[in-house]
């Protein structure tokens, strides 16, 4: 099969290394263009990215001697691959445009940003969650003017630790949610070395993380109504975030009520038996098993379970009754993977599965 030519816009941050370490050796695509700023244009990726490749594995060969491009010269960018992903640190408004201006010369783009995730015709989608939310891509081409392009986005890394675990468990009509998760620095593009106040040391606050925290769950659990998204209407979700001295992985400690209260059984048999689009479909970056419940009562730990499938799968524990709710549960996922580039690398492997993303 031949590959689709995929060009990563922010390639030299954080997140756009992540896309370029998992995009290495991908059996559908093969990235052949890589975007910043103009800091960075004109220069071999090795030469831009110079000391500050963060990633655990090496740069991957097939990018060293790539020519940097300007993220700003849509037009070049866009005529030499059929998709993009997007990483890039803007305004808001700023990439809400770029991001636009991509899709409309017919180039798909997969966004890690925030910029487009309420915008009503964007999709804001977990693959194994909402899949059926791509029915309102038609809506955006049209609304954009476009055959081929549009924008999907996927939501921010928080609501992975328990988004997942709440929506296997719909059945039971789950009412209120108090969640605080505890967030790695990874998560602010940071490690321990460029940012030493966090070692020994816990922040009480992430600017704009709790509002998401709690309202981009009820939009993946929203309905497709005249090509748009309707967020639902609940449960009622409140939430705490803190950042916390990890590398990379954020867990969350879950409160939750239900409408109609399940056994402990029941949750642990829609969690162990829950699965998606992309494990039906055998998707390349799929986990296998997307939620992993530990019996053991110092599980999951960030150290230990991040990396359980490969990064992309979602790991529970220490289920028990609540005086006050009906059950509390600790939920885990690798911020940079699942909740960064490898949902994003996920989402485009089913958009094309799907036809939505083809060869131009
Ligand atoms: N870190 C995470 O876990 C995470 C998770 C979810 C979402 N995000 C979001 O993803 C985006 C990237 O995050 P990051 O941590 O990877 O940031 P980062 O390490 O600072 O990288 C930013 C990227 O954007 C480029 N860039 C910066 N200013 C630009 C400009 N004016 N014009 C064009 N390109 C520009 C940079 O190019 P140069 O190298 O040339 O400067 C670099 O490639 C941010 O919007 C962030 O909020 C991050």
């Amino acid at each position: 099969m031949e590959k689709l030519r995929v060009g990563i816009l922010g390639g030299t941050g954080m997140v756009g290394q992540r896309f370029v370490s998992l995009l290495d050796n991908h059996p559908w695509f093969e990235v052949v263009t890589i975007a910043a700023s103009p800091r960075s244009a004109g220069k071999t990726y090795e030469k831009a990215v110079g000391d500050r490749w963060k990633m655990a594995t090496p740069m991957p060969e097939s990018v060293k001697n790539l020519i940097v491009m300007n993220v700003n010269d849509i037009v070049e960018v866009s005529a030499g691959v059929d998709f993009v992903f997007s990483a890039v640190d803007m305004t808001k408004d700023e990439i809400k445009a770029i991001e636009e201006a991509y899709a409309k010369t017919g180039t798909p783009v997969v966004s890690n940003n925030s910029a487009h995730r309420w915008t009503p015709d964007v999709p804001m989608v977990v693959p194994e969650l909402n899949p059926e939310h791509f029915e309102v891509i038609e809506a955006q081409k049209k609304r954009l003017g476009t055959d081929r392009g549009f924008i999907v986005v996927k939501p921010n890394c928080s609501i992975q630790s328990y988004a997942p675990a709440l929506h296997a468990l719909k059945e039971f009509g789950p009412k209120v949610v108090v969640a605080t998760t505890y967030q790695a620095i990874s998560g602010a593009g940071k490690n321990f070395a460029d940012w030493p106040e966090m070692v020994d040391n816990v922040i009480p606050f992430i600017g704009g993380e709790e509002e998401k925290s709690e309202q981009e769950p009820l939009r993946i659990w929203g309905k497709v109504e005249d090509g748009k998204i309707v967020k639902a209407e609940g449960p009622v979700i409140t939430t705490q975030c803190i950042r916390v001295p990890v590398s990379d992985g954020h867990t969350a400690a879950v409160f939750v009520s239900f409408e109609k209260k399940p056994s402990k059984e029941e949750i642990m048999k829609a969690w162990n038996e829950f699965k998606g689009l992309p494990q039906e479909l055998d998707l390349p970056s799929a986990p296998k098993q997307f939620i992993k419940y530990f019996e053991e009562d110092n599980r999951p730990q960030a150290k230990l379970d991040r990396d359980y499938e490969s990064g992309m799968g979602i790991t529970l524990g220490r289920l028990r009754e609540d005086k006050v709710y009906d059950y509390k549960f600790v939920g885990l996922s690798h911020n940079t993977v699942r909740g960064a580039a490898g949902g994003a690398v996920l989402t485009a492997e089913l958009l094309k599965a799907q036809g939505y993303i083809t060869k131009k």
